[in-house]
């Protein structure tokens, strides 16, 4: 293959962005210039959500505008709901959540309206139903009632409401909102950047979200916190663990949760994430996965030299929470919703169409033949 070919645009630049940047002086993930391990310290995830959509951090008036915002956009319309009631319940909550986005799309007002204005008013709306339809499918798959929002709770306790039926104590949420906050945003990986490519033919916000969705279900991007999953529960336990990784390596296993196309030396997410799943496990009282967690993470950097990244806590800290193993990467969906949208405003603003070459390999130069001569 020639040199010129930058198979899947390794190292190539190919548009400028404000939103989010790796930076590293402080070899960390920040938002508008932020790291993001301070906002977690420091803010909750509608403040962030506010800073990565209007560029800077609220204060208490514009926060209480934006959460009041995204409360009364809650209600999902009667078709949506009829729609996901009449889902296979055997559906992935994936395709779930980019069903959900496309219908949205489909009775949204404003769906044509690419103004920057309009697109805020659509991610609003975007943003505080799909959590909503989620759960709704979520329920209605274990052959339980839909439970409807509340007003009265924030995002991060709204969801845990709608899946259990309650609200658990604070440090879980709190666990749960920083996970939020550490997924909302990260440049131009595959998602955001399909997004940013639909929303470059001036297509609008709910197809470029709904095709992102689809791009986050693969295991290789969003759908990595699942096989970390699923990975946790084949090795069983923590006895088990050190022969597993070994035996994974030896047999040039592709392991979830670890390396980064960005990230070569670790993944600025991972302490902050660390942190909140150890609370959790201490709160559950179930060690077992930090303890598998531990011995692979430790045989995965001494044997190849290759860190974990965000996706190998949020799984575990999720299951622990009590979230169905498929139900990992529609939570990443709920935060990233703000990523994605901030991209498809920038994009919108300074668009240029996203249409790259190709080196042709195929057949030279043929002549058509007649069908009875071939
Ligand atoms: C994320 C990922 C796709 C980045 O890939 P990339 O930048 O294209 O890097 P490569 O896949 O070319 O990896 C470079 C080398 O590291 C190895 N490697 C990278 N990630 C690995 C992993 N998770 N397990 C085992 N080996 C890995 C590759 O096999 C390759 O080895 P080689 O040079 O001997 O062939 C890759 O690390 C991966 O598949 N990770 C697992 C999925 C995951 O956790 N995704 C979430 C990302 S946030």
């Amino acid at each position: 293959m020639s040199d010129d070919i930058k198979k899947g645009l390794m190292g190539v630049i190919v548009d400028e962005t404000s939103i989010s940047k790796v930076m590293p002086e402080i070899n960390s993930l920040t938002y508008r210039g932020y790291a993001a391990q301070d906002l977690c310290a420091n803010c909750n995830f509608e403040e962030v959500a506010y800073l990565i959509l209007n560029k800077e951090l609220p204060n208490k008036k514009q926060l209480l505008k934006f959460v009041k915002q995204e409360r009364n956009e809650r209600k999902l319309s009667k078709t949506l709901l009829n729609v996901i009631k009449e889902m296979p319940k055997k559906s992935h909550p994936m395709d779930v959540a980019r069903t959900a986005v496309s219908v949205m799309g489909l009775e949204d007002k404003e769906t044509t309206d690419n103004s920057p204005d309009a697109n805020l008013r659509k991610t609003m709306r975007i943003f505080a139903k799909t959590p909503v339809a989620l759960a709704a499918f979520y329920r209605l798959r274990k052959g339980k009632k839909i439970i409807s929002p509340k007003k009265n709770l924030s995002f991060a306790e709204n969801f845990f409401y709608m899946c259990f039926g309650k609200v658990p104590q604070k440090d879980i949420v709190k666990a749960f909102d920083v996970s939020l906050i550490l997924y909302a945003e990260h440049s131009f990986n595959v998602s955001t950047f399909t997004a940013r490519t639909i929303t470059s033919s001036l297509s609008d916000i709910h197809g470029a979200i709904t095709g992102a969705i689809a791009s986050l279900k693969g295991p290789l991007h969003g759908g990595a916190n699942e096989e970390v999953m699923h990975m946790m529960n084949k090795i069983k336990r923590p006895e088990n663990a050190l022969k597993w990784i070994n035996n994974a390596l030896e047999n040039k296993s592709v392991v979830m949760g670890f390396g980064h196309r960005v990230y070569k030396s670790g993944d600025s997410r991972v302490p902050t994430m660390r942190e909140y799943f150890g609370k959790v496990a201490k709160i559950k009282k179930d060690k077992k996965f930090e303890k598998i967690y531990d011995i692979v993470e430790k045989v995965m950097i001494d044997r190849k030299n290759i860190h974990p990244n965000v996706d190998y806590p949020t799984g575990p800290t999720y299951h622990l929470m009590g979230f169905d193993t498929d139900f990992f990467t529609p939570i990443f969906v709920i935060s990233r919703i703000i990523g994605w949208s901030a991209h498809i405003i920038e994009q919108h603003a300074t668009n240029k169409l996203i249409r790259p070459l190709a080196a042709y390999n195929g057949s030279h130069y043929r002549k058509v033949s007649q069908i009875k001569d071939r």
